[in-house]
């Protein structure tokens, strides 16, 4: 039996939209902070059992496309005809709004090729991962990290950028809402793929928002770095409502927490704001700042659930 464990991230450059679908090739690149405060524990085991089998928190569920595509990758390159047992554990503190399948399939393929006897370097880990879910790719590492979109199968990988961030940024997410999303990130994406006219933008900005967040990364510059993904998950948030049909990931409180956001700026404190394929935005800003911010959201908004998250590690084995 094998039990890794990895951390979920968030995106700063998003992931949004496959070129190939099947093969789980992005469009553009994307760059990541991995996060401390939630993660997934996942052990696997080959048995000789007839089928594969998956436990979450202690339910067995059905085995997903996804997962199964994983372990028959993993059966492949260890030439096995096994079946696994796998179990998970989502670490999630009081209902963070942080779930995500990245740190999902990141334990995933580090368990699942340790339990068939694989010893895969980080690169083929981060492919692996991938193949279950693109964000995936990125949990393999702690810090800031960078999944080239790549070409084909070999080149689509995620590296990092810095595992050790030695800089006080801090990321706030709020929970405004925990009810399941909609419109899940893979059917979001493909929507805008196919029918935003404004998808070819996204990407050209995209690509051009990787060297920017990148050298704002390598100067600590917090300030730059939070404008600079607002800008981004803004853009990609642009892609869903210039859909047809239109859809968005925006609930009446987001739009409430981004209007503070910006007032919060005007009294002269960094704070910018990011957010997924969901309604729960996530704050970027300055660890000295973080009371001062959340004292300004309660005032006004009463009952948000608060998470102080700061970079986190990387993916390991913890057997
Ligand atoms: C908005 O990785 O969940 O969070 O590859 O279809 O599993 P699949 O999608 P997923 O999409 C994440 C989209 C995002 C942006 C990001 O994390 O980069």
């Amino acid at each position: 039996m094998s039990l890794a464990r990895a951390y979920t991230n968030i995106a700063l450059v998003k992931y949004w939209g496959k070129r190939d679908v099947a093969q789980m090739l992005p469009y553009n690149s994307s760059l990541s902070l991995t996060l401390d405060k939630f993660y997934t524990e996942t052990s696997v085991e080959f048995t000789d059992q007839a089928e594969d089998q998956f436990i979450f928190e202690g339910q067995q569920q059905p085995v997903s496309a996804k997962l199964m595509r994983v372990l028959d990758d993993v059966r492949q390159l260890a030439g096995s005809q096994q079946k696994a047992q796998v179990k998970s554990h989502n670490h999630v503190p009081t209902s963070a709004g942080l779930a995500s399948s990245a740190s999902a399939f990141a334990a995933l393929a580090v368990a699942a090729s340790h339990a068939a006897g694989l010893e895969l370097s980080r690169r083929e880990l981060s492919i692996l991962a991938r193949h279950g879910s693109g964000s995936a790719s990125r949990s393999l590492y702690g810090g800031f990290v960078l999944w080239h979109a790549g070409t084909d199968d070999q080149s689509s990988f995620a590296e990092p950028l810095s595992e050790q961030v030695d800089f006080p940024i801090a990321v706030i997410a709020v929970l405004v809402n925990q009810q399941q999303k909609s419109i899940l990130s893979g059917a979001g994406m493909q929507a805008a793929v196919t029918s935003s006219p404004y998808y070819s933008a996204w990407v050209k900005t995209a690509e051009a928002d990787i060297s920017r967040m990148s050298a704002a990364i390598a100067d600590q510059d917090i300030a730059q770095i939070g404008k600079l993904a607002e800008t981004n998950a803004m853009r990609m948030h642009a892609t869903t409502l210039s859909a047809n049909p239109p859809f968005t990931y925006f609930a009446p409180e987001t739009l409430q927490i981004w209007e503070l956001v910006r007032q919060i700026r005007t009294k002269g404190l960094n704070c910018y704001l990011t957010l997924d394929a969901g309604p729960n935005p996530k704050l970027i800003c300055h660890m000295q700042d973080v009371s001062k911010i959340v004292e300004i959201l309660n005032a006004e908004i009463p009952n948000l659930t608060y998470t102080l998250c700061q970079p986190g590690p990387g993916a390991k084995l913890m057997t």
